[in-house]
């Protein structure tokens, strides 16, 4: 348990972190592996990004390039990684992945699809050691699921890659990996939320995380977009952020946190990353500034440099206030506890980049 000294002395050291724009602890980094994907999601434009498109914004990162950052990720203090994309396991090196975050001590948490989760996949997934798996079904109704994703037989897919995945670790008597579904949460599936939870139930699954879908992507018109009165039957759901939360509060992640590109670039947050934001005409990113977030590549500078690097503490300096770019509006991050409590005096505390005067 955390004493009451213990938690004063955080906080402490988090105002001091917050006032000098320095990161307070590097737990997590997100880590997109491929910008590829085989499924065709209405709410995402990520599979619509061809060859050429992908070619321009550079090479994925190779398994060595991959596993050089996590080295320097596990020195600096991350404990796991969010392994996402694209679809991740659309990467033939994924196992490999999983099983260097698992040599430093490190887990790995991985969001899928499910299309390719065979039962031989599953096997090696936790023969090496998988953290955590979020496997996506946006409905009870596999009709609806594979409307939503574009790919006929997905939702029976997903759920049979559920299924080895739990086989697999009953059989082993692990408690490793935690299995969880993330479902979309469309205008349609709103009266679905109850035999959502139900079939969650019945497949003992250790949770469901409901995310309410980001209106602002492809062909989210009437029939799916959320509106306000929908947000608030959504309210009592668990880990439920409400779109433009932080248009009052202050963000506190990147003090906690980075997200790397497929490409290696470095971005505060998932929201940030141009590639996964691009408009129909993949010309522009919804948010019209993301390339303004980049904070640096893995493949010029180590991690940690770009961690307190300028960029980074240029960017942690404009959320003295809330946060007032276009992707923030979208948010679901969830508040960081405890320390978004302190948001009333983090407010009052002048900032200064020196960096010795800590
Ligand atoms: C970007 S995907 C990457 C992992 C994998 N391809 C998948 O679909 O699970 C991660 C999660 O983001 C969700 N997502 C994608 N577009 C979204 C949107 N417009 N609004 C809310 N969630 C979205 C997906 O449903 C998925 O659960
Ligand atoms: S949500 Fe996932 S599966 Fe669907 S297109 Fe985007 S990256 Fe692919
Ligand atoms: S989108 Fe904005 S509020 Fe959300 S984590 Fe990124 S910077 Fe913070």
């Amino acid at each position: 348990m955390i004493t009451l000294a213990r938690k004063a002395n955080n906080a402490l050291k988090f105002a001091q972190a917050w006032r000098h724009n320095l990161g307070y602890k590097l737990g997590r980094l997100d880590v997109t592996v491929s910008a590829r994907c085989n499924a065709r999601c209405m709410m995402c434009n990520v599979w619509k990004l061809d060859k050429q498109a992908r070619e321009k914004m550079g090479s994925e990162l190779s398994f060595n390039e991959i596993a050089k950052v996590l080295t320097e990720a596990a020195e600096a203090g991350v404990s796991s990684i969010f392994l996402s994309g694209g679809e991740p396991l659309m990467r033939p090196d994924i196992i490999d992945i999983v099983a260097f975050a698992r040599s430093l001590n490190i887990s790995a948490v991985l969001f899928t699809n499910g299309l390719l989760l065979s039962e031989e996949k599953a096997q090696q997934l936790i023969e090496a050691g998988l953290g955590g798996i979020a496997v996506s079904l946006d409905s009870p109704e596999p009709g609806l699921h594979d409307e939503i994703r574009g790919v006929k037989g997905l939702w029976q897919r997903a759920v049979d890659g559920l299924k080895h995945m739990q086989q697999v670790k009953l059989a082993r008597g692990l408690i490793a990996p935690t299995i969880h579904l993330h479902s979309l949460v469309t205008k349609r599936s709103l009266q679905n939320l109850a035999a959502m939870s139900e079939l969650a139930e019945n497949l003992g699954v250790d949770g469901v995380v409901y995310l309410p879908l980001i209106n602002k992507t492809a062909k989210a018109g009437s029939d799916f977009g959320l509106d306000e009165k929908d947000y608030s039957v959504l309210a009592g759901l668990p880990g439920f952020v409400k779109p433009g939360h932080y248009k009052n509060h202050l963000c506190l992640e990147p003090w906690f946190k980075l997200t790397m590109d497929p490409f290696g670039e470095i971005y505060p947050c998932c929201f940030a990353m141009p590639f996964q934001n691009a408009d129909d005409s993949l010309q522009n990113t919804f948010w019209g500034d993301s390339d303004r977030f980049s904070l640096g590549n893995v493949r010029d500078s180590s991690l940690l440099d770009i961690w307190n690097g300028e960029a980074m503490r240029a960017f942690r300096g404009q959320l003295h206030e809330p946060p007032q770019f276009s992707m923030c509006r979208w948010c679901n991050y969830l508040p960081r506890e405890p320390f978004c409590k302190l948001e009333g005096i983090l407010k009052t505390i002048p900032q200064t980049n020196q960096r010795d005067a800590i």
